[in-house]
């Protein structure tokens, strides 16, 4: 089946062939009757432009590449959701690519992305390989690295103070008199886990609090993760008054393991989580947490992106740290 071709178009519609450009790449007026003559014709005939053959013509594709690690996520759907909603009104189109914390599979994306000739790439790591990185760097292709902290030279970077938010949920809980304070880490080789340890290290040190090495456990940022780190925690003797769980999901699995063993939270045991997912305050009861400037993180990474695509940005790269914010709900309450 011949494809159909612009200039088929241009035949069915009484066109010239660059009116129909025009209005496939909106890059002049074309009056409203004519326009609609040409979407109508382009219709009729099922035309699809190339938008490869352009993007390899033009040297741009109008289109920026983002890689998350988990799209199941609340926390990465959602800022998905705003890098799409702040690229899309600057003109960009968004391809999604989820590395299902799989690093092979990261590196797939990143091919794909490249081959894709997408223009730039925001990118949020699954941990993993190094190496992957190096094909950014060889390919002259922006990237701006959100969220985890990754050894790429050639990157702006959005990060989180995340010592300083892991500091402030775990002083949260010390000051309502909790001192048996557990916490349920994120994977070990992520910054962001890394760095949230640090700060409730941090804050137990400061009130001289002993830490029991049985009450740090590790989690996969993911719901039964929590529930299974939590289950562990159960197990231990003394049982912990607290606990500082490194991210939403795994928080509300913890809260479903502390239900399940007939305790009450926070009578028993408060919880505190963190990113401040939609979820976070429609659970039962509502989960105090950290909440990560979201949308902030979206604009600042789409921003730094497009304006150097823009070209109006040809410095050294940029690293924007942005701080959270203790949000108390009901699931954390004083030691009884
Ligand atoms: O929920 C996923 C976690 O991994 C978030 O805390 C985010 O910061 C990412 O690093």
């Amino acid at each position: 089946m011949n494809r159909i071709t612009i200039k088929d178009v241009a035949l069915a519609a009484s066109v010239s062939i660059s009116t129909v450009s025009h209005v496939v790449n909106n890059t002049r007026f074309v009056d409203p009757a004519t326009r609609e003559r040409v979407l109508h014709s382009m219709d009729e005939l099922g035309y699809h432009p190339n938008y490869l053959a352009r993007s390899l013509r033009k040297g741009v594709s109008k289109t920026i590449g983002l890689i998350v690690p988990d799209a199941a996520n609340l926390f990465f759907a959602e800022i998905a959701r705003k890098i799409e909603d702040y690229g899309y009104k600057q003109g960009y189109s968004v391809i999604l690519g989820n590395s299902d914390n799989d690093p092979e599979k990261q590196t797939n994306y990143i091919n794909t992305l490249l081959a894709k000739r997408v223009d730039g790439v925001i990118f949020i790591s699954s941990g993993g390989e190094v190496n992957d990185l190096m094909r950014f760097s060889e390919s002259q292709v922006p990237v701006v690295v959100a969220d985890r902290d990754v050894p790429l030279e050639l990157a702006d970077v959005v990060m989180l103070d995340n010592e300083q938010a892991g500091y402030d949920a775990t002083r949260h809980l010390i000051e309502l008199g909790h001192k048996r304070i557990a916490c349920i880490t994120g994977p070990h080789d992520l910054s962001p886990s890394m760095q949230r340890v640090e700060g409730y290290y941090r804050a137990m040190a400061e009130f001289r609090l002993p830490i029991d090495p049985q009450y740090i456990t590790a989690g996969d940022f993911r719901f039964l993760g929590g529930e299974q780190a939590m289950e562990r925690l159960l197990t231990c003797t003394p049982r912990p008054d607290a606990v500082f769980v490194l991210n939403d999901m795994m928080a509300i699995g913890a809260m479903t393991a502390i239900r399940r063993a007939g305790l009450s939270i926070p009578a028993d045991i408060s919880i505190v989580g963190f990113d401040d997912i939609e979820l976070a305050s429609a659970v039962t009861p509502s989960l105090t947490t950290i909440a990560q400037p979201i949308a902030e993180i979206a604009r600042h990474a789409t921003d730094l992106l497009i304006q150097r695509l823009g070209g109006s940005r040809k410095d050294e790269n940029q690293r924007v740290i942005l701080q959270a914010s203790l949000i108390k709900r009901e699931s954390t309450g004083r030691k009884q």
